[in-house]
């Protein structure tokens, strides 16, 4: 069953080729230079009908929500909100009439989802799911939705699902921008990219044995900060919750240019700073925030483009994947923070795959 893998997160960490694949397949219309989305239930009229889309989730989808938060602003100029679940289920936020909420969640059956998403759908707004498993509670009580098609994720550590559910936002993504202001031409440049994905995934798995051997050198340390900008905050957020919550490691996620507001305290020779800083806009800004880091005597490991040389000459340690465009850096980058944490978790002889204190899908309140 474990396929010659010692544990059930290595083995789900290194199929996201075929589960990216798999969330891909039969979704991208050249022809038409968009998303085919079936199973949205909603025509292309009361889809441009919608003037705000609000996306609920807990823990790993949320940070996947964060994503496609930054992903839906860009692509389709809609305002989006993030919403914890179990915040929302006890709001009254206002919500305008067009609001469309979408429940992201692997299981389908995480409680403080499925009562945000009743109390959405109460007040008669339409709702949409993302979930992983097919004829859960909550893909049976949307109005309509995706399949990640992910296959089983056993590991109490998300990851490919987490890949999953990025890859599908981004496909909704290009939907609603492709009803909106998205060009042909900008629709067919994200077909090319997002049909890439799946080898840079691939690619970025070879990082595994650099991955094993910088966790071998930071296994013993209590507290990591991770940092990222723009795409790669809610990444940050993720490689942090990776790590804590199979290695039981003090880790907290945070906007690069936040840490100088109260984080940057934290900082000595034993704290070491993950960043997220593959090219892009904020790039200079970013090495900025390294260079603070490292002037404190803190440890920089980052994960960067193939060929950076600027944050590769700041870091100590440095993990290079393959460039991606900004919309995508999250997945390519969610594969080193994943390995990083499993290894560190394995060298700490934690269970990875049952995490103390903690269930696959988190069903009472
Ligand atoms: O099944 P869901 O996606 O609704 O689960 C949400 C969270 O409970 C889940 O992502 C949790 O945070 C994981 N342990 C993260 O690895």
């Amino acid at each position: 069953e474990l396929g010659g893998y010692p544990h059930y997160m290595l083995k789900e960490i290194f199929e996201q080729p075929e589960s990216i694949r798999a969330a891909m397949r039969g979704r991208l219309d050249r022809d038409e230079a968009t998303a085919k989305l079936g199973g949205l239930n909603l025509t292309p009229q009361q889809l441009r009908q919608v003037d705000r889309l609000v996306l609920t989730a807990c823990g790993t989808s949320w940070h996947a929500a964060m994503v496609g938060e930054y992903t839906l602003e860009a692509f389709a100029r809609l305002p989006v909100e993030v919403e914890y679940a179990s915040e929302l289920r006890y709001r009254n936020p206002p919500l305008s009439t067009q609001t469309l909420l979408m429940a992201i969640t692997q299981s389908g059956e995480t409680i403080d989802t499925l009562a945000a998403m009743r109390e959405v759908k109460r007040k008669g707004h339409p709702v949409l799911s993302l979930c992983n498993v097919v004829g859960s509670t909550i893909a049976r009580e949307s109005d309509g939705g995706l399949f990640l098609h992910a296959g089983p994720e056993i590991g109490v550590a998300s990851t490919k699902a987490f890949t999953s559910q990025c890859v599908v936002l981004s496909l909704i993504a290009l939907h609603f921008g492709r009803l909106r202001h998205l060009s042909y031409e900008a629709g067919l440049r994200i077909i090319n990219e997002m049909e890439q994905l799946p080898e840079k995934v691939e690619q970025a798995l070879e990082t595994n044995s650099l991955c094993r051997q910088i966790a071998g050198k930071y296994s013993g340390c209590d507290n990591f900060l991770y940092l990222g900008r723009q795409h790669n905050f809610p990444a940050a957020l993720e490689g942090a919750l990776k790590l804590k919550e199979i290695s039981y490691i003090h880790a907290e996620g945070y906007p690069a240019a936040e840490m100088k507001h109260g984080p940057i305290a934290l900082v000595d020779e034993h704290t070491p700073s993950v960043f997220i800083v593959p090219s892009g806009g904020v790039y200079e800004k970013v090495i900025a925030n390294m260079e603070e880091i490292r002037a404190r005597g803190g440890p920089v490991i980052a994960i960067v483009d193939e060929d950076d040389s600027r944050a590769s000459e700041i870091a100590d340690e440095v993990i290079r994947v393959p460039s991606a465009a900004d919309y995508l850096q999250p997945i390519v980058t969610a594969i080193p923070l994943q390995l990083l944490a499993y290894h560190i978790a394995v060298l700490r002889g934690c269970d990875v795959d049952k995490p103390r204190n903690l269930a696959k899908s988190v069903t009472v309140e």
